[in-house]
């Protein structure tokens, strides 16, 4: 059909540019990479058999064992890091088992490291609330809140014990303030002054933490709104990456990811370091439940989730989904045959 002549000619047609699926990805501006994924792993201390986390269909708790296969997979299909979560056997109110070089997290990182060598990096979560019996990310006062001094000096003692494990980034989780300079000043002090600091800068008191509990059985009654931000503010974020850089941060974080893409939008213009961005527990719960039920489309979703938390300004996203989604890319690449092989 010829234009019709009374209209004038058109000469702007972006549909051009979408025509084939080679012209889209000539153009496409956001590329997923393995590399681009961090994955993060629970270990159960005194496990014989993973075991499935209800509400998070597909991931585990591990055994000290699975674990290892985990991570050697990770490296294997070239994940940007591995971030590992330790549930102990025993806790207390002030989480020791945390600080002690023998439990489950430290004696993990060690084990992790041990097989994976320099070629994956191995994150850990400095932060109690899995080795408390209340299940804060903190000591307690004696009104039952939070006590962020009192935690600091905790922090600081559980980074370096965790660099001394052979952690290769540390990346405190509590929003305690000013936790990340005396973790900086600590593993300074101790030997460690190569060791980088991931902060979680930006961490709001969320809903969407909801199977995470699930998943380190945590203890908590209540809620984290007294440390972890509000969900209605926005410039607060700002404050918060401002004040990490300021303590040395080398990395910062914002999370939940799906809900706060505006908040992260706003973190990777304002921050000089790289920014990561978590895609919490309830964000894959719920795609899980709604491509289980024959609603969306599971891989479309999640690619398109993913490919938003990038497009929005991360570097680098943890997500459950970090190995299988390397393993898909892969598959996608082995299908696209180099125009040279084809020419011969
Ligand atoms: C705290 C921590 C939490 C998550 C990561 N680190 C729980 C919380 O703050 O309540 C949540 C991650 C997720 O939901 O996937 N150690």
């Amino acid at each position: 059909m010829a234009f019709p002549a009374e209209q004038p000619r058109m000469t702007h047609r972006p549909r051009r540019l979408r025509r084939t699926p080679a012209l889209r990805r000539l153009v496409a501006q956001t590329r997923l990479h393995p590399a681009d994924f961090i994955l993060p792993a629970f270990v159960r201390e005194g496990l014989t058999e993973p075991a499935p986390i209800s509400s998070m269909p597909g991931v585990v708790q591990h055994t000290e064992q699975t674990l290892l296969e985990a991570a050697e997979e990770a490296r294997d299909l070239g994940l940007g890091g591995i971030m590992l979560f330790g549930i102990p056997a025993e806790r207390d109110a002030t989480g020791s088992a945390g600080l002690d070089p023998e439990g489950i997290l430290n004696r993990s990182i060690r084990a992790v490291k041990d097989r994976v060598g320099e070629e994956l990096p191995v994150m850990s979560d400095v932060c109690l609330d899995e080795f408390t019996d209340h299940g804060h990310c903190g000591v307690l006062d004696a009104e039952g809140g939070v006590d962020n001094d009192a935690t600091l000096e905790l922090y600081a003692r559980m980074a370096v014990v965790q660099a001394q494990s052979g952690a290769d980034v540390v990346a405190p989780s509590g929003m305690m303030d000013g936790q990340v300079a005396v973790i900086r000043r600590s593993l300074d002090d101790a030997g460690f002054k190569h060791v980088p600091i991931l902060a979680y800068a930006a961490k709001y008191a969320s809903a969407f933490y909801g199977p995470f509990r699930e998943a380190v059985d945590s203890q908590l009654t209540g809620d984290r709104r007294q440390y972890q931000m509000d969900a209605p503010n926005r410039t607060e974020a700002l404050r918060e990456v401002q004040l990490d850089l300021d303590e040395g941060a080398d990395m910062v974080m914002v999370k939940p990811a799906g809900a706060y893409l505006d908040i992260l939008s706003d973190v990777a213009q304002l921050s000089d370091v790289p920014v990561s961005a978590y895609q919490v527990s309830g964000e894959y719960a719920m795609i899980e439940a709604a491509a289980a039920n024959g609603w969306v489309d599971r891989r479309g979703v999640v690619l398109e989730s993913l490919l938003a938390v990038r497009r929005a300004g991360a570097t680098n996203v943890l997500t459950y989904y970090a190995a299988e989604v390397a393993r898909w890319l892969r598959e996608e690449n082995a299908s696209v045959t180099p125009a040279q092989s084809r020419s011969s």
